[in-house]
């Protein structure tokens, strides 16, 4: 424990077992073994995944798994469910898992039962989606509201965004739900040109209240508001917070009652399970939102409960760590087969790369081994049409985590059996390769001349040998899409804590945001600073253009 990877003792075993596997194509393990599915899948919470094809043998999962104990994989992730400050650096808790846990649990963080205060913020969460939903809770004119706009940024805005988008099927209706996060004020106008201030509730969600962006926008919009003839007291009827800032929020105007809490304990790129999910109870409804939370809690039974040799995140976290440490993939692309779950891939990247995008250890120092992949994805299949291109043949191997749902919710019958053959297909042309006598057959008999076929032979050529996950679920409900996010977070947790990185600080982010203070200063003409003859040039240009 507290080791970063290179340190663990059957680190030398992995490299020499690497080395010697290298000679073995994963198709070639197919061929060795013909029960490699069935031996290489594991099921939970409506979720299968299918790590077969990828380059490992029993022998290296069984050498991974060990590295799992050495980390004391299993230690740290018992801290975390028990409340003990596992996020060093800002000495906080991590419990996330607690948003989503039952009702008569206790878990205590400073001596106080957190279970009380989470579930008294539900009840307030869903006391406000009842008076919305209902037509109860009315506008400045005695309107009812129509439309929802989230002003957050990150965590504050990627976890409600992707999971309203991807429960696009549970939408009630009686509101709209919008999203801005960018400071970039087109994101706010064209969210706002769509939206009546009469009817419209904001909803400004920001953990500490500070976010330049959030803050911002949130003030243009209470701005807007005001300029449509409301009256300064009328803003509690429109807007309500998310923060664990609570002083902040009501400085700005929000009325206590419309304040919903969180806590330090919630990491913003964790915290959709918080009251940060108000925009998604309020599209859903409360019940689809508790089957949501209630398929990531089934995950995290499983996550703590089941061995580590059958345990789903674990064994995902452990084929990354394969796939980056040993055999040196630096990206990890995401390809989900369907179109509801199109901000998946950006939720991730938060998680993933803000997570574990680290170099230095928990004890200060810098890390030995290669941290985070870069992460990547569309959905399938627009993704084949693009850059699946450098997948099968370019000079870098992406390994892809693809998502395939056995059933549609829609009713164009003959659409769902192309798309499912173009997942499977995908991952089997990265395994397999292409077979260059069969090629050859092929473009004889279309009819190309022999001498181009030679040539041509030469460009088509597919090695193969390319890894890839396959997770499967039967269909997208909020439990299947809970659970997914929830293996996810738990994949990040345990390859952070093989990497022995804090997954739950994020002081990378800072530089940029002090540095981006000072050229403000200077493009509104209040100071100046030293710089680079590169910034101090565009800083030159967008003054004489501002
Ligand atoms: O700058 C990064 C970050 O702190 C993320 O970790 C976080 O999700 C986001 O900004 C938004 O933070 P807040 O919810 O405090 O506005």
């Amino acid at each position: 424990m507290n080791k970063n990877l290179m340190l663990i003792s059957v680190y030398p075993e992995l490299l020499s077992h690497c080395s010697c596997l290298k000679a073995d194509s994963i198709k070639s393990l197919f061929q060795s073994d013909l029960t490699r599915f069935q031996s290489m899948t594991v099921s939970v919470a409506g979720l299968l995944l299918d790590y077969s094809k990828n380059q490992v043998t029993d022998e290296t999962l069984r050498l991974l798994l060990q590295l799992a104990k050495e980390c004391g994989v299993a230690t740290v992730r018992d801290a975390m469910f028990s409340g003990q400050k596992i996020n060093v650096s800002e000495n906080r808790a991590v419990l996330h898992t607690a948003l989503r846990s039952s009702r008569s649990e206790s878990i205590f963080v400073d001596g106080e039962d957190v279970i009380l205060r989470i579930q008294s913020v539900l009840d307030r969460m869903q006391s406000l989606t009842q008076k919305v939903l209902s037509g109860e809770w009315k506008g400045y004119t005695g309107k009812r509201i129509t439309d929802v706009v989230n002003i957050g940024i990150g965590g504050s805005d990627l976890g409600p965004r992707m999971v309203v988008r991807t429960l696009r099927r549970y939408w009630l209706d009686a509101v709209k739900v919008h999203f801005v996060s960018n400071v970039d004020a087109h994101d706010l106008e064209s969210v706002l040109d769509r939206v009546n201030p009469e009817t419209t509730l904001f909803i400004v969600s920001s953990k500490s209240f500070t976010t330049k962006e959030t803050i911002m926008n949130a003030q243009s919009a209470r701005q807007w508001f005001l300029d449509s003839g409301a009256d300064v007291a009328d803003v509690r009827k429109h807007f309500v917070a998310v923060t664990a800032n609570v002083d902040e929020a009501e400085s700005f105007g929000v009325h206590e009652a419309n304040i919903f809490p969180m806590w330090d304990w919630v990491g913003g790129r964790y915290s959709v399970w918080s009251a940060i999910g108000l925009p998604v109870m309020l599209a859903v409804g409360v019940n689809h939102f508790m089957e949501f939370l209630s398929g990531a809690h089934t995950m995290d039974v499983h996550f703590r409960e089941a061995p580590l040799e059958r345990n789903m995140p674990v064994l995902l976290a452990l084929i990354g760590i394969w796939n980056r440490n040993f055999l040196g993939y630096h990206t990890l692309a995401v390809a989900p087969y369907h179109e509801d779950l199109f901000v998946f891939s950006r939720w991730l990247q938060q998680l993933e790369m803000e997570s574990n995008g680290k170099g230095v250890q928990k004890n200060g120092e810098p890390v030995t081994c290669e941290t985070s992949p870069v992460i990547l994805g569309n959905t399938g299949t627009n993704g084949q049409h693009s850059y699946f291109q450098l997948f099968h043949q370019g000079t870098d191997i992406c390994p892809v985590d693809f998502i395939a749902v056995l059933k549609p919710s829609h009713s164009f019958d003959k659409h769902h059996a192309v798309l499912l053959a173009n997942c499977f297909a995908q991952a089997e042309a990265l395994m397999r390769g292409a077979d260059p006598q069969k090629a050859k057959e092929y473009m004889l008999a279309k009819g190309i001349p022999a001498e181009r076929v030679e040539s041509l032979l030469k460009q088509t050529q597919f090695e193969g040998n390319r890894p890839s996950n396959m997770i499967v679920m039967n269909e997208l409900r909020p439990e299947t899409l809970g659970a997914l996010m929830a293996l996810y977070e738990h994949k990040v947790f345990v390859q952070g804590v093989i990497w022995n990185i804090n997954s739950f600080d994020q002081w990378g982010v800072e530089l940029g945001k002090a540095l981006a203070t000072n050229i403000h200063k200077e493009l509104t003409g209040e100071a100046v600073f030293e710089h680079d003859s590169s910034t101090a040039g565009l800083i030159e240009l967008a003054k004489a253009a501002l």
